[in-house]
């Protein structure tokens, strides 16, 4: 992947990147590092809390999470590289946006208990058991590599409540 990071930027639905599914990254160098930090930059901007690397552009299976949302504690990052959920438990439903669905918000089942797998930065295999917030944020944002986004995880009722402000995000798309 040769994208300068710089070039990067959000990508909004109806980008048909963000329906792609992502490839495997097969090497952990600088210029993975460099559009880690573009990641991280984009998604303090827009004021998120997780970011997929599809999200801005690149199809690759990286994500990003600081569940603060405050680029001022940066001890909180987390680096997700070719990620895997395994172990899902329970049920719980609560309301998501998405950066790339800006002013959507969705009630979204998902299970409640999963334990992420996924390398980081050095190359190390890491695990979290996850819960609450970042058991939902990890389950977006690896569906994002798969080219699923959360307006797929709803019913069909609420998606029709959002038709009108999809079609305003086509139009832009179409324009832009
Ligand atoms: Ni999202």
């Amino acid at each position: 992947m040769t994208t300068a990071p710089q070039s990067l930027r959000l990508r909004l639905y109806p980008d048909p990147v963000l329906r792609t599914r992502a490839s495997e990254v097969v090497s952990i160098d600088d210029d993975l590092r460099a559009r880690v930090k573009r990641m991280f930059e984009i998604m303090y901007q827009h004021r998120g809390i997780g970011l997929a690397a599809p999200q801005v552009g690149v199809s690759e299976r990286v994500f990003v999470v600081n569940l603060t949302g405050d680029r001022r504690q940066p001890g909180e990052e987390l680096v997700f590289i070719n990620p895997e959920i395994r172990d899902p438990r329970g049920e719980c439903v609560e309301e998501e946006g998405c950066l790339s669905f800006p002013d959507v918000r969705l009630d979204v089942a998902r299970p409640e208990l999963v334990r992420i797998e996924a390398t980081d930065l050095e190359g190390d295999r890491f695990s979290i058991d996850a819960d609450g917030w970042l058991a939902r944020c990890v389950q977006h944002e690896l569906d994002h590599l798969d080219g699923v986004l959360f307006v797929a995880r709803v019913p069909m009722q609420s998606r029709l409540s959002i038709r009108e402000r999809l079609q305003d995000l086509e139009r832009a798309y179409g324009e832009s």
